[in-house]
């Protein structure tokens, strides 16, 4: 069964094609990132008319990609939340009008959960090795959830973040330091600089809870940015810029320790398999490093361009819902706060 699988809950207008829920056969991103970098992160507004001007191309760009036409397609599936309501609801209004005109099942998936099923694409199935249960972080610009995934459609929220998600902790820090957006990336590039010599930065402590915390860091980032004059960016000062990739390195360092700790200790509590990663964060090299050095058991992680968004997480989870006949009607809703577990 092929799926069109449709995302546009926030800055990326993409669009796939999925067989039966592990294969690709194409997968078309059309970034915002270079237009939302001139105003130093996400303009809702912006974003939304972005979705509009790049929605019909980058769906026949999917089909002829894929080389197949609107016959040859199964379902549409698309995100209904959590995200950008003006955003969503782009994505949402062209996938029922596709099921409509092609007489196609609609399912509407919840971003957290396409997150997840990026780890059954490329023909992978967690749900064979390691097995049920899996402990879930999804870390991105807009959570940073813990959660355990028993079966399919079995999802439970154990942990969150108490404030800033990792991913808008990484945005953060890189405004701080004038590298642009989006932060998690250019702080990764500027980390590989690092003579290693910042002192590490302190880890946030939560006592008896699995929740994360990153306002702390960004705060001790600004601190530090501002003792050494790189805080507020001034043209008349002449701050010594071979600071920068030490203190991105410490940072990245301080946000990967914390996730890490906090994930294996949730998977020790919950006799988890198995570790699946999922979301924009999940893309960062020193993480997944991280991970597979730590983990005590088998970590799951999606290429590098599955974790950050994509179609085909969409077109993957979908498929699992069509196969246990979830379907949705067409006055299917956006939901811009829609959780998962
Ligand atoms: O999942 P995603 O593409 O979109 C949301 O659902 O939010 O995640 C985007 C977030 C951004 O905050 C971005 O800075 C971060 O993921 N990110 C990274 C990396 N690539 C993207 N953070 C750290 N290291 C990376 N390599
Ligand atoms: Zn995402």
């Amino acid at each position: 069964m092929k799926i069109l699988g449709i995302e546009t809950s926030c800055d990326e207008t993409a669009v796939a094609v999925v067989e039966d829920g592990h294969y690709i056969h194409s997968n078309v991103v059309f970034s915002q990132a270079d237009i939302h970098a001139t105003f130093g992160g996400i303009v809702p507004e912006v974003a939304s008319r972005q979705h509009i001007i790049t929605i019909v191309p980058s769906v026949q760009q999917a089909l002829e990609k894929a080389n197949i036409n609107f016959s040859d397609l199964d379902g549409i599936g698309v995100t209904n939340g959590p995200g950008l309501a003006g955003s969503l609801i782009t994505g949402i209004n062209t996938a029922k009008g596709l099921a409509l005109a092609n007489n196609l099942p609609l399912i509407g998936i919840n971003h957290l959960e396409g997150h997840i099923y990026a780890s059954w694409l490329d023909g992978h199935n967690p749900e064979s090795k390691p097995g049920f249960p899996l402990m879930c972080l999804i870390a991105s610009g807009g959570h940073t959830d813990l959660i355990v995934m028993k079966n399919h459609g079995n999802f439970t929220l154990v942990g969150k973040t108490r404030d800033d998600a990792a991913g808008e902790a990484f945005d953060k820090a890189a405004r701080i330091l004038g590298l642009g957006f989006p932060g998690g990336p250019a702080i990764q590039k500027m980390s590989e600089k690092s003579n290693g010599e910042e002192p590490s930065f302190p880890r946030p402590k939560i006592k008896n809870s699995l929740d994360f915390s990153f306002s702390g860091l960004k705060t001790a980032m600004l601190r530090r940015a501002q003792e050494k004059k790189l805080y507020p960016h001034d043209s008349n000062t002449k701050p010594d810029q071979k600071q920068i990739p030490n203190l991105s390195a410490a940072f990245q360092e301080a946000v990967v320790d914390s996730l890490v700790t906090r994930t294996i200790e949730a998977a020790k509590v919950y006799k988890t398999k198995g570790i699946l990663l999922g979301g924009g964060v999940a893309a960062n090299t020193l993480l997944r490093k991280e991970f597979s050095k730590r983990s005590p058991v088998d970590v799951i992680v999606p290429k590098p361009n599955l974790c950050t968004d994509n179609g085909a997480m969409i077109g993957a989870a979908s498929w699992f819902h069509l196969r246990d006949t979830l379907t949705y009607e067409l006055d299917l809703d956006v939901l811009p706060k829609l959780r998962l577990g």
